[in-house]
């Protein structure tokens, strides 16, 4: 998979790109990523990529044609499946979504700064709006990061133990139960103790009753799903 992503602030992403899972997969093949500084495509000599917004009000805008330039240099070295805008008034991101995305082969992610961008770059390139929850980030590298962690993870051969993934939060509907490991008791807490029985068909039926409950709990809009 190659994911691409234009910023006015790449340098912003690399340290969370380049650790952990991410990084392995990139060491490994199984994803490239390109961060794309949209400064070079800025005009003039100051490079200039805001302007104010026609009909006032505060704050800056990118404007289009160094998004344009940027973006029609990317396509004439590839296609993508999907050309992302991160953006507070996009789809809120959910597990499905990112399921779906990570069967893709090519994405390029577009990162808004100040008020966002002008909306005739997303009328004609984007093809997907994604928001990463009810409130708003100075830009959207972090989003970026979060979307790129999220679908990375799930490439096939990037997580050691395949079963990991499938067991996450949401990805049967329901919130993951809880999780312990050594020592056996702590601090007078004891780990539960069907978990240290041994018994495989009782452990899956006590994590799904704890899954259940959470979800209940915390989350019982997705149990209405
Ligand atoms: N850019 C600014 N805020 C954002 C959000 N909540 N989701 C995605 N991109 C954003």
């Amino acid at each position: 998979m190659q994911i691409d992503i234009i910023s006015v602030l790449p340098e912003m992403m690399e340290s969370p790109l380049s650790q952990s899972i991410v990084q392995r997969a990139r060491q490994k093949g199984l994803v490239q990523i390109n961060l794309i500084g949209l400064r070079e495509f800025g005009l003039g000599a100051y490079k200039q990529l805001d302007d104010y917004p026609y009909g006032g009000g505060g704050g800056m805008v990118l404007r289009v044609e160094p998004l344009a330039a940027c973006i029609e240099h990317l396509l004439q070295q590839q296609t993508y499946d999907e050309i992302i805008y991160l953006t507070p008034d996009g789809e809120q991101l959910n597990q499905k979504t990112v399921n779906s995305l990570s069967t893709k082969n090519n994405l390029l992610l577009i990162c808004g700064h100040y008020k966002g961008i002008d909306q005739r770059i997303r009328d004609k390139y984007v093809t997907c709006e994604i928001s990463i929850g009810d409130y708003v980030l100075s830009g959207g590298e972090i989003a970026a990061c979060v979307l790129a962690d999220a679908i990375v993870r799930l490439i096939p051969g990037v997580l050691s133990d395949e079963m990991s993934a499938l067991s996450d939060s949401f990805q049967d509907g329901l919130l993951a139960p809880p999780v312990y490991t050594r020592p056996e008791i702590w601090e007078g807490r004891s780990v539960p103790e069907v978990l240290i029985s041994g018994h495989e068909k009782r452990i899956a039926e006590w994590r799904l009753e704890e899954s259940i409950a959470r979800t209940r709990k915390r989350r019982p809009d997705l149990l209405d799903e």
